[in-house]
C-alpha cells in the first residue's frame, strides 16, 4: 500500500476524515454551489495545494503544457488560464510565454494565494503573469472587457461544473475569443449526466456539442492528441467562420 493511500486509511481510521467531510457538507448545504465550491478548494489548498487541484502535480502539469504546444502555444501568444487553481499547468506556461502574456484566473482566493507565492519562488516574477480573482464567481469574463486570448484552457474545471455553469461560459467565451483562438476544455465522460459527489460531473459529449452548435462554435474532440491518466476528454472549439 502507498504511503499516501496509508494516511488516508489512518485519517479515516481516526476520525479525520468523517469531521472534515461533515464540515464540507455544510459548506454545500449553506451555500450556492459555486460559493460553496470556492470555500472547498479554499480548505483543500489550506491543506494540500498539489491535491487541491486533483493531484498528479508534474504529470498534468507536463501533461497540459505539452498538449498545447503541440497544438501551436508559442512565446508570443497570449492565453487565459480558466480556473488556474495552484498553477499545476500555469507554472509551465508563465516560464513559457512572454512577459505579460499569461492570464489565470480563479475563484478561490487561496489558490491563487498560492499561486503568487509559487511564481516568486519559482523565480517567475519577471514574466509578469495576470493572476485574477474572479469576485462575482461567474463565467461572463467581465474581467476581462476588450481583451481577447490566442488560447484558453479551462483544463478539469467543467468536471467541477454543473449544466447552467457551463452554459454560461458558452453564451460569453466567445467575447473574450477572435477568429483564431481556441478554447480548450476537458470533461469526464458518462453514458449520461451525473453528479458523482458533491463536486465531480459526468457529462455525455452531445451536451457540449450541442452548445457548441448553439453558440457558433466549430466542436472538435481532441482526445486522441491528449491521453489522461484519469480519462479526461478534451475538446477544442473555435469560432465558427
Ligand atoms: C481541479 S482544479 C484544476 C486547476 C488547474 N486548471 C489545473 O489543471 O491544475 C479546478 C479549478 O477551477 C476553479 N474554478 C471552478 N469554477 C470556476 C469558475 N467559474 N471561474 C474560475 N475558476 C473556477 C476552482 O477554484 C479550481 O481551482
Amino acid at each position: 500500500m502507498s504511503l499516501k493511500r496509508e494516511m488516508r486509511m489512518l485519517k479515516r481510521l481516526m476520525g479525520i476524515g468523517a469531521k472534515d467531510d461533515k464540515q464540507v457538507q455544510k459548506t454545500y448545504e449553506e451555500h450556492e454551489y459555486l460559493d460553496a465550491y470556492s470555500r472547498h478548494t479554499d480548505m483543500r489548498v489550506e491543506e494540500d495545494p498539489h491535491e487541491a487541484v486533483g493531484g498528479m502535480w508534474e504529470e498534468i502539469g507536463q501533461l497540459q503544457f505539452d498538449f498545447l504546444v503541440n497544438e501551436g502555444l508559442q512565446s508570443h501568444h497570449t492565453m487565459l488560464d480558466l480556473g488556474c487553481g495552484t498553477l499545476r499547468g500555469g507554472r509551465h506556461f508563465i516560464g513559457h510565454l512572454n512577459p505579460g502574456n499569461y492570464h489565470g484566473m480563479d475563484i478561490s482566493p487561496k489558490a491563487l494565494e498560492f499561486a503568487r507565492l509559487l511564481v516568486e519562488v519559482e523565480g517567475l516574477t519577471d514574466k509578469s503573469p495576470h493572476l485574477v480573482l474572479s469576485e462575482d464567481q461567474n463565467l461572463q469574463f467581465n474581467e476581462f472587457a476588450d481583451q481577447t486570448f490566442d488560447f484558453i484552457l479551462a483544463q478539469s474545471v467543467f468536471t467541477h461544473l454543473k449544466p447552467e455553469h457551463i452554459e454560461e461560459c458558452f453564451a460569453h467565451i466567445g467575447r473574450i475569443m477572435h477568429e483564431g483562438s481556441a478554447f480548450y476544455f476537458t470533461f469526464f465522460q458518462g453514458d449520461k449526466h451525473e453528479q458523482t459527489s458533491v463536486k465531480d460531473f459526468r457529462y455525455e459529449p452531445s451536451f457540449f456539442e450541442e452548445l457548441a452548435a448553439k453558440y457558433n462554435f466549430d466542436f472538435e474532440d481532441c482526445s486522441e492528441r491528449y491521453v489522461h491518466p484519469r480519462s479526461q476528454v478534451m475538446v477544442k472549439v473555435k469560432k465558427k467562420k
